[in-house]
């Protein structure tokens, strides 16, 4: 069974280098996208501080889907362009908003969000498999050292999804 370690970081960056460790050991060697997608939405929910929603949005060749999360329920579909993960499906860049109230077309899928990452998902031949949402219910929890964290821990979680095609 895979127990996530928690307590031994200081600092963010020791946070996240620490939680890309676990995520590695997690992903190895399990090919299945969906059993990799929910741990890894646990895994990174139980471990920051401060968060009320983390998952998945995958792209159906059309417009994005809600995937394996952790948090409250949330809304289904989201047309490419269209709030913070529709902008970074689009876009392909990260979204760190630290106000969601002041983002043109945020989405509000739980009022306790305040701000939120998104980290667009793409698959090495260059197509798109979705994005990678996390909310806060604090304003401004997300900075440049969670962009760089949570980019690092989507390089491993493409990475394990790659060796499968
Ligand atoms: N707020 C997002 C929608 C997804 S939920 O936060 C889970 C957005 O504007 O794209």
């Amino acid at each position: 069974m895979f127990e996530i370690k928690t307590g031994q970081a200081n600092s963010k960056r020791e946070l996240y280098a620490d939680l890309a460790q676990q995520a590695e050991g997690m992903l190895a060697g399990e090919p299945d996208l969906i059993a990799n997608a929910a741990n890894f939405s646990a895994l990174v929910f139980h471990s920051l501080p401060d968060l009320n929603w983390a998952g998945f949005y995958l792209y159906d060749g059309t417009e994005l889907v809600v995937g394996p999360f952790q948090g409250k329920p949330a809304c289904i579909r989201i047309a490419l362009g269209r709030g913070v993960c529709g902008t970074a499906a689009q876009t392909r860049e990260t979204q760190v908003i630290r106000d969601v109230h002041s983002f043109d077309g945020h989405i509000a899928c739980d009022a306790a969000s305040q701000s939120e990452i998104v980290v667009p998902l793409v698959k090495a031949d260059g197509s798109l498999l979705g994005v990678w949402d996390v909310d806060s219910p604090s304003i401004a929890r997300f900075d440049d050292e969670d962009r760089a964290g949570m980019q690092a821990l989507c390089d491993i979680f493409m990475r394990a999804v790659n060796q499968q095609a």
